[in-house]
């Protein structure tokens, strides 16, 4: 092995914070050294997160889009997508219907739609707020200092919004019309806001290296995120990208022990992406620093429309069936399914 890469781990190992060339030369680790990496990735987990593994329920209510994210296949200029808005009365339906099969997290995301105003979306939060203990997540992009103030307001206890990645440049480029600078300002203002953040990451986007990649994770630690989704890019055939090779499996479980290795204490899911560009991927993610299950429990009909990458995984069960097929996936893993509201707590 690595004479580096044995330093750096032994400085995880410590608990001593990790630097630049530290987590460079982490996820640079060769098939030997990554055996190390994932098994302490897998110790931090269990001591920190303790064998709990938090289930959040993901409502993808409207894929209407106005950006045009050149990774993604919902994105305005592809005609191609069956487009759906989901009623309030549907969303607030389906988070109850959550809740009583013992969810106890929702997670509303969305394109950027406007249909969904400000007044809207408050009266969704309060609903679900009101009529249910669920802990509610809200993922529906950038918007302003006020309209962030009164879903918080209105009951929204966390906010995904991921920074994709941490290069200028390839963000303006991949993302037209928005900035870097912007979204991590809207990051700060949620944090100050006093929602629980996640950010989170594409690994293997066309233009990335293994630099960004560390800034990703530098990034995310500088937010002091409260959870972060790292997962593959997935090239999707009607996008400017498609043809790219996508993210490596293996690449991606290295961010991911890494990004457990610098932030312990924090929640990060076994992304569905993972799960899509293999099988197993989510269960092989428990097991390389990751704590936390997202199911699609939005209306099975809509599903296949809320296609951001092709042959996206989960989209055919109900939602009492994922649980019981993530109940079997977590025994297996000798770990339990948390009852809690998995809120992050911070060490
Ligand atoms: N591959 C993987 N992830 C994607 N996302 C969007 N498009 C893709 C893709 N082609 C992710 C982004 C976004 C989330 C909703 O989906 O990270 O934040
Ligand atoms: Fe819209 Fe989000 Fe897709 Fe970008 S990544 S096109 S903002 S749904």
């Amino acid at each position: 092995m690595d004479k580096r890469f044995i330093k750096a781990l032994e400085k995880a190992r410590r608990g001593r914070l990790l630097q630049y060339d530290d987590i460079l030369v982490l996820l640079s680790a060769g098939p030997q050294e990554q055996v190390e990496l994932f098994t302490l990735a897998d110790r931090v987990r269990r001591r920190y997160m303790g064998d709990e593994v938090h289930i959040r329920g993901i409502i993808e209510f409207s894929n209407y889009c106005v950006r045009q994210c050149c990774y993604c296949g919902l994105r305005a200029a592809n005609t191609g997508v069956k487009r759906y808005r989901l009623s309030e009365e549907v969303i607030v339906h389906t988070a109850q219907k959550a809740y009583r099969l013992g969810y106890r997290t929702v997670v509303l995301q969305s394109g950027e739609d406007p249909y969904y105003s400000i007044e809207r979306l408050a009266r969704i939060i309060r609903r679900i707020k009101m009529e249910t203990g669920l802990a509610v997540t809200m993922s529906v992009g950038e918007r302003s200092f006020a309209d962030y103030q009164r879903m918080r307001e209105a009951g929204a206890d966390r906010y995904l919004l991921k920074q994709e990645t941490s290069d200028p440049v390839l963000f303006a480029k991949l993302r037209p019309q928005t900035i870097l600078e912007d979204r991590v300002r809207c990051l700060k203002w949620l944090k100050e806001l006093g929602f629980q953040i996640g950010s989170g990451n594409m690994v293997g986007l066309p233009g990335q290296t293994m630099e960004t990649l560390v800034r990703d994770l530098v990034l995310m630690r500088e937010l002091d995120v409260d959870m972060a989704g790292i997962g593959p890019f997935i090239p999707h055939p009607k996008t400017p990208l498609a043809g790219n090779p996508g993210g490596t499996l293996v690449m991606t479980l290295k961010v991911l022990a890494v990004a457990r290795l610098i932030m312990p204490d924090v929640n990060f899911p076994a992304t569905t992406a993972l799960e899509t560009i293999h099988s197993g991927g989510r269960k092989l993610a428990l097991q390389c620093g990751a704590n936390v299950i997202m199911p699609n429990i939005t209306p099975v009909a809509c599903r296949a429309h809320y296609s951001i990458y092709p042959n996206k995984a989960g989209t055919k069960e109900e939602p009492e069936e994922c649980l019981c097929s993530i109940n079997k996936l977590v025994g297996e893993l000798g770990r339990k399914v948390s009852t809690g509201l998995g809120d992050r707590i911070k060490i």
